[in-house]
């Protein structure tokens, strides 16, 4: 039989690509969100949509009755940029909204359940490079919640046997909108250089987190949906691709699109966030457990990355639109 895989908050970032990789890769898949269906350039029109709200306990349940998945990809969540302007929904959404997947996959038998957690679990005072296992101290409520779902995870395997695999995503870029991440200044050189020619960044061109192109991020998701439980020594891994300065992306923007001009003029509060990630992850324990590699680093990114952004706008003129 077909594995079936149910993705939240699949009208995100990351869960449009997701939906068009695992096709791929021969599941079957049905998405859920709480906004409605994309349209049919985003989303193959064979892909059942559902509405969800993941604070609602029982709608959650229902629809896993319903759907009754094998493997369930929680990206539900407000990030953590646009978390900061509603805390407490942010805890609803990504705290309670994680324990009621939970819950439903315990209840349901779901086989594996895949998470993704984030560089914003850790916060000021680590080293340079940082491992898995550090003193979490995130500043934001989206980290506070990513590290309340990493701990839930472990806590449902080893209580309850519930297999929960997570990544910590660095920053993704990728030709669609993020919409509250703090990381969004990298992609914003990208579209913004585009459409306009210009962008002004929100950070100091010094600074330095890890980033990561949204190819790698999926396949990094369904590789570890698809390793072996007996091959994983943990439940959240850390994956790195690249961690360039904000002034090194912007040369590397300049390489594609002719007379870009970047400038920077740092905002206190989301600046005071990118300071309390990491400067780089290590993530030799993916590396070693499920065979995780990036393909691209920013060159390679920015060499794919620049065409479909420049294909996309000329299709839909507003669509990389955003508020600053
Ligand atoms: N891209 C995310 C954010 O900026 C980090 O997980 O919130």
């Amino acid at each position: 039989m077909t594995t079936r895989c149910l993705v939240t908050g699949a009208g995100g970032q990351v869960g449009l690509d997701l939906i068009r990789v695992l096709q791929a890769r021969g599941y079957d898949v049905h998405g859920s969100d709480i906004a409605p269906r994309p349209d049919a350039a985003q989303l193959d029109a064979s892909v059942p949509w559902h509405a969800l709200d993941v604070t609602d306990a029982d709608s959650v349940e229902a629809l896993f009755t319903k759907v009754r998945p094998h493997r369930v990809f929680h990206l539900a969540a407000i990030l953590s940029a646009r978390g900061e302007e509603v805390p407490q929904r942010t805890y609803d959404v990504n705290q309670n909204g994680t324990v009621n997947v939970l819950e439903a996959c315990r209840k349901l038998e779901v086989e594996r359940v895949i998470f993704t957690s984030t560089i914003a679990v850790f916060g000021p005072g680590l080293p340079a490079t940082v491992v898995d296992d550090v003193p979490l101290q995130p500043t934001t409520m989206y980290g506070v919640t990513k590290v309340a779902g990493e701990l839930l995870g472990d806590y449902y395997w080893r209580r309850f046997g519930v297999d929960f695999r997570a990544v910590r995503f660095p920053g993704l870029i990728s030709a669609s909108l993020p919409g509250g991440g703090t990381s969004d200044y990298a992609l914003f050189m990208y579209t913004d250089g585009v459409r306009l020619g210009h962008y002004e960044a929100f950070c100091r061109p010094d600074t330095r987190i890890p980033l990561m192109y949204m190819p790698d991020g999926i396949r990094a998701l369904v590789d570890l949906s698809e390793a072996s439980r007996g091959a994983l020594r943990r439940c959240t891994y850390n994956i790195a691709a690249f961690s360039p300065t904000a002034e090194e992306i912007a040369q590397s923007v300049a390489t594609a699109i002719a007379g870009v001009n970047i400038t920077f003029a740092s905002d206190p509060r989301r600046q005071a966030i990118l300071d309390s990630w990491p400067r780089v992850l290590d993530d030799s324990n993916a590396r070693n457990d499920w065979g995780w590699a990036p393909d691209y680093d920013l060159g390679a990114m920015t060499e794919d990355l620049v065409p479909k952004i420049r294909a996309l706008i000329e299709q839909n003129p507003g669509l990389f639109d955003h508020d600053h």
